[in-house]
């Protein structure tokens, strides 16, 4: 008979084979190709024995192809709930020493399963991504059931996907389908088809990295949100996201107190908007003396440079910041900044954080490689998403704007901004003065004996008599005129008198976002 000693024995001795997952060498050989193993990224990412797993001793489906005669415990997959910074999130790490992580039918049920729990106790779910795909020697792939998952739990709590290996085919979309991307330089692969398909349809040559690396899909695709140089960072970075986020879409975002005044006024701000229009500045430099202990923690940095996204905090409470970057495009607003920004206010949105919005944008990028591919329909999207925003909004236009961007930045009050403000040097107005001075004072310029002279002219007094923040302010446009140092100030107390704002708007199933 066996004893409850030996019983206790034998699941020390299993939960012992479970952990080892693929076993001694196929560990050393997920360290040699310079990647940690799924405990050991779980390690990094939990708070220290906060990890609670489930389903250790699942194993995987019989399969006829089997080359390994011994039991995977945990199929490929290690799954349960922790606590980051004391915070409850749930989570999966795909174990790569496992069938090269693959995704079968219990490994596709553990995912489930930790994303059902994560939705119903409103916690974050976070993936972490090292996977061949789907399991060749179970046929049919699982995917189905957790992109079902990612569309049902969007908008309800936060997801992240850490991409810390390959990640191809379809499987791609399960990331695509959460909130923020994370990948590791050299580590990290994400592509639908592989460089062989690719080859062997269209003859082309790419290279792995070069298809799918992280620096690819962090500057040109945007599909990643962020890119680190190793997979400690990622774990890090992930984490400091987090703390910005609320766990749910019912519960505010995280206060995190400060030293810093609330009154702080800024003097280096009074100088850092150059007096010629043209002559850019770096709007990071803004944004970071304006927030809490001058930190913005940016998101997609290298994608779309000509917005920026990011989370800051005022106060101690988390705000979305979006923003023109004068420093690219002369701040133009083209395809991929609408989009990125679309995106970026839905999901503030969806979680209860404010938006403070930045603005010195010229308008929208001209040329007909942008109107060819769809400015009209992708724009649409960024103002589909301020308009559908109830969260507090408040724009600051730190230089210029003009016409059709006023609402595609949320300069306008009309599309639901509940604060402007301008500062007494922006160019505010329906054109730019280059543009209303031509059409309105058309034949003047062409009878003169001095066309350009009289142009220029017009032009001076355009930006002098009309494109200026105390005509808007006469109109009703903005409700206030700053100071470039109390940017911060006038910040703390805006959002202060909108907390708890509540607006109805009429009951639908969903929108129809020009997707
Ligand atoms: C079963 C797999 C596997 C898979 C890898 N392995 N992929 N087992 N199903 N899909 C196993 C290998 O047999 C090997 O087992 C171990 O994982 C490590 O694989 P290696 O090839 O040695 O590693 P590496 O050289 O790093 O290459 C990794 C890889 C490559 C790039 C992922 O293994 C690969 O190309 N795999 C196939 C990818 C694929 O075609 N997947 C199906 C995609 S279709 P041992 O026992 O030696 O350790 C798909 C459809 C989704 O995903 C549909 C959703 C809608």
């Amino acid at each position: 008979m066996v004893t409850n000693k030996e019983k206790i024995e034998l699941l020390k001795t299993r939960t012992e084979e479970a952990r080892q997952g693929g076993g001694p060498k196929r560990i050393q050989k997920q360290h040699e190709r310079g990647k940690l193993t799924a405990r050991e990224r779980l390690d990094l990412l939990l708070d220290p024995g906060t990890f609670s797993e489930g389903g250790m001793f699942i194993v995987p489906q019989d399969t006829a192809f089997s080359k390994d005669a011994r039991k995977f415990y945990g199929d490929g997959v290690v799954t349960g709930s922790g606590l980051v910074d004391g915070r409850r999130v749930y989570v999966f790490a795909q174990d790569f020493t496992v069938m090269g992580g693959s995704l079968g039918e219990k490994h596709a049920h553990k995912i489930c399963r930790v994303m059902d729990k994560g939705i119903q106790t409103g916690s974050p779910i976070i993936g972490l991504i090292d996977s061949g795909g789907a399991r060749i020697q179970e046929g049919l792939g699982h995917y189905g059931s957790i992109f079902f998952r990612n569309t049902l739990a969007s908008g309800i709590v936060p997801q992240i996907s850490i991409i810390l290996g390959p990640c191809a085919g379809g499987a791609v979309y399960s990331p695509a389908l959460s909130d923020f991307v994370f990948m590791v330089d050299g580590v990290s692969r994400m592509h639908i088809t592989g460089p062989q398909v690719i080859k062997e349809v269209t003859g082309e040559r790419v290279t792995p990295e070069e298809l799918g690396g992280a620096k690819v899909h962090s500057t040109r695709s945007g599909v990643a949100h962020f890119a680190t140089e190793g997979e400690k960072e990622c774990l890090e970075l992930a984490k400091t996201l987090l703390s910005y986020l609320p766990s749910n879409s019912n519960e505010p975002p995280p206060y995190k107190s400060t030293d810093d005044p609330i009154d702080r006024t800024e003097e280096a701000l009074e100088s850092l908007i150059p007096e010629n229009p043209r002559k850019a500045y770096d709007m990071k430099t803004l944004i970071g003396l304006v927030m809490d202990d001058q930190i913005f923690f940016e998101v997609q940095e290298g994608f779309a440079r000509n917005i920026i996204i990011g989370f800051a905090r005022l106060n101690g409470y988390t705000v979305g910041v979006i923003a023109n970057q004068p420093r690219v495009f002369a701040g133009c607003l083209d395809i991929n900044a609408s989009v990125k920004a679309a995106r970026f206010i839905r999901f503030c949105d969806a979680f209860g954080i404010p938006i403070v919005n930045f603005v010195d944008c010229p308008g929208y990028l001209p040329g007909t490689q942008q109107e060819y591919e769809g400015i009209i329909r992708h724009g649409a999207k960024m103002l589909y998403a301020y308009c559908e925003a109830t969260v507090p909004r408040i724009s600051v236009v730190t230089r210029k704007i003009y016409g059709g961007a006023m609402s595609g930045m949320a300069v306008s009050k009309l599309v639901g901004t509940d604060v402007t403000a301008v500062l007494p040097s922006a160019e505010i107005a329906i054109m730019g003065p280059e543009g209303a001075a031509n059409i309105i004072f058309r034949e003047e310029i062409q009878k003169a004996d001095d066309p350009e002279a009289v142009r220029e002219e017009k032009i001076r007094l355009y930006r002098e008599q009309f494109a200026t923040p105390y005509v808007a302010a006469e109109k009703g446009w903005v409700d206030a005129i700053i100071e470039p140092k109390e940017i911060r100030p006038f910040l703390i107390t805006s959002f202060e008198r909108l907390r708890g704002k509540k607006e109805i708007r009429p009951k639908k199933k969903h929108g129809t976002i020009p997707l």
